[in-house]
Parts: C-alpha cells; structure tokens; sequence
C-alpha cells in the first residue's frame, strides 16, 4: 500500500499516522473508525492555495464539504480561509452553528426548496449556484417578496467527456446538473439577468465530474469557459466577473488511478484562464477552484477489525470485517478500489491473495475484491487507505449498523471529532407505533 499523508511504518512494523500507533487508536475508540490526518489536509490546502495564484486576478479554492462533512472539517477550512461548497439546509445549520463567515458560502443543488433558498438568504451565503430556471423563478419570487438581490452563479455544463465512472459525470449534454451552454435560449435568458431587480449575476459555474485523471479535460473546461463570456460579452455586452470551474480532481486509490499532477496542472488552469482574459479583454476578476476528494480523500483512513475468515469451496479466500458498505459505499456504487494494510504487520510478507468483505446483507459488500496481504488471525486490525472523501459522508445505517466514529490526528496528538453512533441513535427518529 502506498503510505500517504503522514502515514509512517514504526521500527516494529505499525502503522502510524500522524505519529499516533493506528492499532492504539482500534483499541481506544473501537472499529470500524475514520482516523483523519490533519496534517495531510493543511498540506493539500497549503499546496492548492500556492498552485492556484495569479498576479492578474483574485483566486478562490472552495472546499466541496459533499467530500466530508461535520464541524471539525468546517472549522478547519475556515482557519485556513478557504471557501465552502454546500447542498442544503442540514449543511447550512452546521455552518451556522460552528459560525463559518458566510461570505465564503456556495449554495449548490439541483433541487433546492423554498426553504433552503429563504435559509441561504437569511444567513447572507456569499453565492447561490443557480442549477435551472425554474429554481431562477423561485430565487427570484422570494427575493421580490423579501425587496432583496441575491448574488448568483448560473451553472452551466460545458458538455466535456470525461473518463470517470459513468455516476460521477457531470458534464455530458444528457446529465442533470446545469444548464447547457449549447442550448438555443442560453444567451437570451442571461441577457434578462443583466437587469433583474431580484438577482446579481456575478458570473458561471460549472463542474465536469469527480475522480477525474485526465489533465487535458480540465485545461479544455477553462477553455470552453472563457470562450462563452467572450461570447456573452460580445452578444448581450454583459462583462461577467467570476468563473468557477469546480472540482473533481482525481486521487490516488489503488494501482489502476493515474491523478493528474497538481503542481503543474493548476498552475496550467491559471496560465490559460489569464491568457484568455488578456487576449479576449474580458471583465473577469476571479477565478474559484472546488476541491472537495484532493483535500481530504488520502488523509482518511478506516480502520476495521477482522471478525472471521472464510474459504469458499472455489478456493476463494475472504476477510470478514466489521464495517462495510454501510462506512463505504463507493465499492458498490462505483466499483472503487483500494488499498489495505494489516496495521501491525507492515514488513510481515504478503502471501495470502484474498478478498475483503464488509458485514452487510449484500453480495456486492466486497471492500477490496483481490488484495495480497500477511497471514491474519480473526482479530487483527486493518487500515484501508484513501478513505477521506465520500465514505463518512456517505455512511449510512444499512442493516442497523451504527456509523463509526472519526478521530483527527496530528503530530502526536489525537482528538475524536465525530462520536461513534450509540444503539438507541440508529433508531431514534422510529415512531414505533403498532400497526393501523
Ligand atoms: C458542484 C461540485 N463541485 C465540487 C465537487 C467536488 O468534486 P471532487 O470531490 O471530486 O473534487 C462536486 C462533486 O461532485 C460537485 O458536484
């Protein structure tokens, strides 16, 4: 397994992160557990904030919060001023209990109610991602009842092919999110923005997909992108002021991933947005990235322990762990791979080819289809890598499993940032009744 972040291999063999033993952390906080590596977060957020700056124009990095998202991480973005990316009004609530400067807010969505649109209102978010027209209109009623103007992106979907897991496309002519910039009316309905009493149009948004690898789909984005505010410039005489080209920067899982360089890419996305400015003598004054999977995708890690092992009358050999796709539904959803560990056995030779599979009543449970690992026993602990996007966020409580608990570490030091679901929470919102 490549070590990442802060991960290190003890003179005896252990895992550690963030100096911290990961067989102590099983012990002390029970399994399955996310363990997030603090440092390696700082790191990525320090590496985007020097990679994507520009002398010409303000640059923003937004951290996509659908990645991962409790208080903790909040607050931590925060500290380190970059913006935020959220979906509804469950996120919003978090970020106006742990007091984020809502300046710095994104409202994203394909769907979002009268509710959240009043709530993004109220809590002064700095932009609301318009994703269609009629979620327009209702911006639009609300802000006329409330005599208010609402800064908005409009979200627009440059039809880029990408060559990510078809559910983590965004950006083809047939996807939900956004509105085409190839379709008829585009233009005319931004034109009627540029005088709307009710809403600012500030400029576009748009985001071609996650896990994607591919440097050059990214640099043609920036592209299509600049080429259409020449375009509105030029028809409608509207001079946009900022561009967000979103997230969706690949990171490394397992053997098969090839993540672009972002030391150079970023850079490159720079480069090319200020040479079109430039050249095209647009308006433009900001640039936003929205990094959500590349900030804190490798500084998770889970750890699981191994409740029983099973060969099957094929030969095939499994791992039985105590989580699964209920911590980690990206296997299932999206046949995501990873990497893994016997956390006390590092330098102990791999020879045992075998599959690692989670407790759900589900064939499709499989978290590691073939890895080579150490001879194990039921009760060793093992860590699997790159767990920090998508897995917590997306836990749920399949087959009554309580949702693990998170624990941040760094430099020696730990702090458990999420609790580990009790029993009587998993059902906490069941009625009970008896039958009618
Ligand atoms: C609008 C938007 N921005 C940013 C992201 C973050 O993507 P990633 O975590 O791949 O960087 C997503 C995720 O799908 C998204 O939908």
């Amino acid at each position: 397994m490549q070590l990442r972040g802060t991960m290190r291999e003890d003179s005896n063999g252990a895992l550690s992160i963030g100096q911290i033993n990961t067989q102590a952390l099983a012990k002390k906080y029970g399994t399955p557990l996310y363990i997030i590596d603090q440092g390696c977060i700082e790191s990525n957020i320090s590496n985007f904030k020097s990679w994507f700056s520009s002398d010409l124009v303000e640059t923003e990095i937004v951290y996509a919060s659908k990645a991962f998202i409790n208080g903790y991480i909040c607050r931590l973005v925060a500290e380190n001023g970059l913006g935020i990316d959220v979906i509804s009004a469950g996120d919003m609530d978090l970020l106006k209990k742990i007091q984020f400067p809502m300046s710095r807010v994104y409202l994203h969505g394909n769907a979002k109610s009268k509710q959240e649109i009043k709530m993004a209102l109220a809590l002064g978010v700095g932009r609301i991602v318009v994703d269609n027209y009629d979620e327009l209109q209702r911006i639009r009623e609300i802000c006329a009842e409330y005599s208010y103007r609402a800064n908005i992106l409009l979200r627009v979907n440059p039809g880029v092919e990408t060559h990510t897991h078809k559910y983590l496309r965004t950006a083809l002519d047939s996807s939900k999110f956004g509105i085409s910039l190839y379709q008829n009316d585009v233009l005319s309905k931004i034109k009627q923005l540029s005088s709307d009493p009710y809403v600012r149009l500030m400029g576009l948004h748009c985001h071609i997909g996650s896990q994607i690898n591919e440097e050059a789909a990214f640099i043609r984005t920036v592209e299509i992108m600049l080429n259409f505010c020449a375009e509105i410039s030029a028809q409608t005489g509207i001079g946009l002021t900022e561009l967000n080209f979103g997230g969706g920067f690949a990171i490394y899982y397992a053997k098969r991933d090839t993540p672009p360089q972002l030391s150079s890419l970023l850079p490159a996305i720079v480069r090319k947005a200020e040479e079109q400015i430039v050249k095209r003598n647009l308006s433009l004054k900001k640039i936003v990235i929205e990094p959500g999977r590349a900030i804190v995708g490798e500084a998770g890690t889970t750890l699981y322990k191994i409740e029983a092992h099973k060969t099957t009358y094929s030969g095939r050999k499994y791992l039985m762990v105590d989580g699964g796709m209920a911590d980690n539904p990206r296997p299932a959803l999206y046949n995501a791979q990873y990497e893994a560990v016997v956390v006390d056995k590092l330098s102990v030779d791999k020879t045992e080819r075998v599959a690692v599979a989670g407790k759900c009543c589900e064939s499709g449970d499989i978290l590691i289809e073939d890895i080579m690992l150490p001879p194990t026993e039921n009760g060793d602990i093992i860590a699997i890598a790159a767990t920090g996007a998508y897995n917590y966020a997306m836990s749920s409580n399949y087959n009554g499993l309580p949702r693990p608990a998170v624990v941040a570490v760094k430099n020696g030091q730990e702090q458990l940032v999420t609790k580990r679901q009790e029993l009587q929470d998993i059902h906490s919102c069941d009625v009970a009744t008896d039958p009618l």
